[in-house]
């Protein structure tokens, strides 16, 4: 899409309203957010799957403040009009909503339009943190930061668990919540809550019919090595990155 104008929370609530499509993606660095703004993508988030793909962690629990603010100040310059939203990384919203206002107020000095949490767990933080003048983007379904208890599983396959996510969608958009994404749910709980809700829901393994669709990008770029089963391959960087480099090497050992 030739995205002519500054993306911004508001003009993601619109799309929603007129039935257009939401894209965004993760980004980590200056270079590929900018390519990845001049493709057209709305949202880039500087989410904290970067522990998995930037800094080599099994999971995103040890990601800090401070790593995600370094990828941040990257992303923010090279995004011109994708609207950047940052993770609140673990630890740094559930221990009071004090600091969790403090954490988000950091991610916003740093260029962050807007912040992401997981869960429906925090709802006070969530409101003190619109409060003080940040969007907040919600996180339901599989939340990674969880994975300890849930598993990397589906979530929202039983009547309790699908309520439980229901209940959570609601309660966020109710707080002020301008967008939520959905990960790792079944297809029709997907579309149930896109329908339900008002504000935008943005898909990651939750099917088709949400209002739009999130995925990591080295995933779907094809640069990281063992992606989850639904994501789909939009290229085969690795394998470019492979060849081009060994083509540097045969040129160097020729001369
Ligand atoms: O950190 C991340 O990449 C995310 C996406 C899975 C939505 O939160």
């Amino acid at each position: 899409m030739d995205q002519k104008e500054k993306i911004t929370p508001q003009s993601i609530l619109k799309s929603k309203k007129i039935g257009r499509k939401i894209s965004m993606l993760t980004a980590y660095d200056f270079a590929m957010a900018s390519i990845f703004d001049e493709a057209g993508i709305e949202i880039l988030l500087v989410g904290d799957s970067l522990g998995n793909v930037m800094l080599g962690y099994k999971d995103t629990i040890p990601v800090t403040l401070e790593e995600i603010i370094v990828h941040l100040i990257g992303v923010s310059k090279g995004a011109t009009k994708a609207l950047v939203v940052a993770d609140l990384p673990f630890g740094s919203y559930q221990i009071s909503t004090e600091k969790a206002v403090e954490s988000a107020i950091l991610l916003s000095k740093n260029g962050a339009e807007a912040v992401k949490l997981e869960g429906g767990e925090y709802p006070e933080a969530i409101k003190e943190i619109i409060k003080a003048g940040i969007p907040v983007m919600g996180h339901l379904g599989f939340t990674p930061q969880s994975v300890n208890i849930l598993g990397y599983q589906k979530q929202g396959k039983t009547k309790e668990g699908e309520e439980k996510i229901i209940a959570d969608a609601l309660l966020l958009e109710k707080l002020g919540a301008f967008s939520i994404v959905l990960e790792l749910i079944p297809e029709e709980l997907g579309e149930k809550i896109s329908k339900l809700l008002k504000i935008p829901v943005i898909g990651i393994g939750a099917g088709k019919k949400c209002d739009g669709q999130v995925l990591v990008s080295y995933d779907m770029l094809g640069i990281y090595q063992n992606p989850p089963s639904f994501v789909k391959k939009y290229g085969n960087l690795r394998g470019e990155i492979i060849s081009s480099v060994k083509n540097f090497i045969s040129d160097i050992i020729e001369e």
